[in-house]
């Protein structure tokens, strides 16, 4: 893996290999009043709540929730410690990007995990492991207050997960618990650090993508960056103190036969403040059966795609570099 971006990002201009071409780049952000992003607050009515999510998650796929009973001091302790990570000298965080393909291990990249093949580099350096309780042992030891807090934070996050699942679940009428067991078993956790960019308008955090999970409870701080595609036109995720993001994944979107719509979102970076933001990714179990649940498949709504292993679409889409719809694409109906 070369340098960690965060190590040099001020030393020179933009180097070549991360501009994007010409369509792809950020470009300028138009937004009609009527667009933006819904904010739910989870202490309405379930009726409501109901209501809201689905229609947040057919129209966006993403939203922020507030009032999520989240405790504000775990959030803060996470960010917390997550920039003290960051600021942690090269030595404290060499071992973690020592190369393994140990799925429990912590990986510290800076671009993605494919940096030596892609033709361009993202702008930012990201940490990734799984949330569970057998995995704590590779997580970071420093600093010292890191898996204390980031174990509590995860499980915070999981909770808010599934409860949104089950909402969803009424909303689109899939089964009571439908999501509570081998679909949401692996919570991965994806700490993104975008250092202050010489160039914004030429490179990105994150190009668009899918996410080929679930479910995302983001967190972030004042600092904006993230996009949301919607009808066409990127619209920012405008940062709310104490709120999740949530989006929907792109299992999902094919589980729900898509009656809900995965988000396509993209990070872009901006030239003076480092922006870090922290994703719990809900995902199945490597050899769970997806497929769209029997009850949201009817004659006139067939299913789009057969069962599938969620390790035979995850290794498409790492080999598709990351396009979701392409991965899909042998198991469509
Ligand atoms: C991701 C992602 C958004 C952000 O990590 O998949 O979309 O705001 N992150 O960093
Ligand atoms: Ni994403």
């Amino acid at each position: 893996m070369d340098k960690l971006v965060s190590s040099w990002y001020n030393d020179q201009s933009l180097p070549e290999s991360y501009i994007f071409p010409p369509h792809e780049r950020p470009g300028k952000l138009l937004v009609p009043r009527c667009n933006t992003v819904p904010v739910i607050d989870l202490s309405d009515t379930r009726t409501n709540l109901v209501h809201q999510i689905l229609k947040a998650s057919q129209e966006f796929g993403l939203f922020q929730v507030v009032n999520h009973g989240v405790p504000p001091n775990i959030m803060s302790e996470t960010m917390s410690v997550f920039h003290k990570f960051f600021e942690l000298p090269a030595e404290d965080k060499a071992s973690l990007t020592v190369y393994t393909n140990d799925p429990k291990r912590c990986k510290l990249v800076t671009s993605t995990l494919d940096y030596d093949r892609e033709k361009i580099h993202l702008w930012r350096d990201v940490l990734r492991h799984p949330c569970h309780p057998d995995c704590i042992e590779f997580w970071p030891r420093k600093p010292l207050r890191y898996r204390e807090v980031v174990a509590a934070c995860s499980i915070e996050a999981k909770k808010l997960g599934l409860e949104i699942l089950e909402l969803l679940c009424e909303g689109i009428g899939i089964e009571h618990g439908y999501f509570e067991h081998e679909l949401t078993e692996d919570l991965l956790l994806g700490a993104n650090h975008y250092p202050p960019c010489p160039d914004p308008s030429l490179t990105l955090g994150i190009p668009k993508h899918f996410d080929p999970d679930i479910l995302t409870i983001l967190l972030q701080e004042h600092i904006s960056g993230l996009q949301v595609l919607k009808d066409g036109e990127w619209i920012g995720v405008r940062p709310i103190p104490n709120a999740f993001v949530v989006n929907i994944g792109y299992i999902l979107q094919v589980i729900s036969n898509n009656k809900l719509k995965g988000a396509e979102h993209r990070v872009v970076t901006n030239s003076s403040d480092h922006r870090i933001s922290v994703v719990f990714c809900m995902n199945p179990a490597g050899n769970s059966n997806i497929e769209p649940a029997k009850s949201v498949v009817t004659a006139t709504n067939p299913p789009l795609c057969r069962a599938f292993q969620f390790k035979e679409f995850l290794d498409n889409f790492y080999s598709m570099e990351g396009d979701a719809d392409l991965a899909l694409q042998p198991f469509k109906l």
